[in-house]
């Protein structure tokens, strides 16, 4: 089978990748990889078992064994873990920061690399969404993209999303999150949150995801033409 196209978007959290990721690789009928989720059921799975976030030895066994499936489904892609459905156990605020904690040690994302890579075997093409996607897990993408957007109006999407799931939201608590974890994901030593040099800088703050698409799919054609 020929190598696959891989189209990377990296980000903050909040900026809308998951969004943009999820239609890119609806439109273009890829394969889609949320590395975000990895870590989140990582985080998930350890403290399940017990163990410390900071107790990196142990995070290493764990990601080493971690049973974690994806399963497209009419209502989205669900996570499972040992096949249970932790699809929404993962998406808290909290599961969020513990996954930033588990991400933030070099052994943890070394024993996670190959798993994400191998994403991009099997398919035509590959959506490939998290922090350091064109940087170091595919270095060598088709296209990379870097979606970001203010602190601010991250945390005021988040609010809504959680209101509109039925959940309470404290704006000032949200925007405290999102910058403690923008510190962690940006300043950690290894595959720290940057864009790739050869990344297309793409500011969400004013713009809907209707016209954050738009764009995304331009730069693709224009990028694949070449
Ligand atoms: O994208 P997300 O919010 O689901 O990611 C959760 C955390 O996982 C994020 O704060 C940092 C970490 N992460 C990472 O370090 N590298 C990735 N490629 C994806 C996520």
């Amino acid at each position: 089978m020929a190598k696959a196209i891989v189209i990377t978007v990296d980000g903050p959290g909040g900026a809308g990748k998951g969004e943009l990721t999820k239609r890119l690789a609806k439109h273009l009928n890829y394969a889609l990889l949320d590395s975000g989720a990895i870590y989140r059921v990582l985080a998930y799975a350890a403290r399940k078992a017990g163990l410390a976030l900071f107790d990196e030895e142990s995070l290493v066994q764990e990601a080493r064994v971690l049973n974690l499936s994806f399963d497209v489904q009419d209502d989205g892609v669900h996570v499972l873990l040992n096949n249970e459905d932790v699809t929404s156990a993962i998406r808290t605020s909290e599961a969020g920061v513990n996954a930033s904690k588990v991400a933030a040690h070099p052994l943890v994302r070394e024993a996670l690399l190959q798993r994400q890579r191998d994403f991009a075997s099997d398919c035509d093409g590959l959506v490939a969404d998290g922090r350091d996607m064109g940087t170091v897990v595919f270095p060598h993408a088709d296209v990379k993209i870097f979606l970001d957007a203010s602190a601010e109006i991250r945390a005021k999407r988040r609010c809504l999303q959680l209101e509109q799931s039925g959940k309470e939201a404290n704006f000032d608590e949200v925007l405290k999150d999102i910058k403690d974890r923008d510190d962690r994901d940006r300043n950690r030593p290894v595959a720290p949150l940057v864009p790739a040099d050869d990344a297309f800088i793409l500011d969400s703050s004013d713009m809907t995801i209707e016209e954050v698409l738009a764009k995304a799919l331009e730069l693709i054609n224009s990028k694949l033409d070449n």
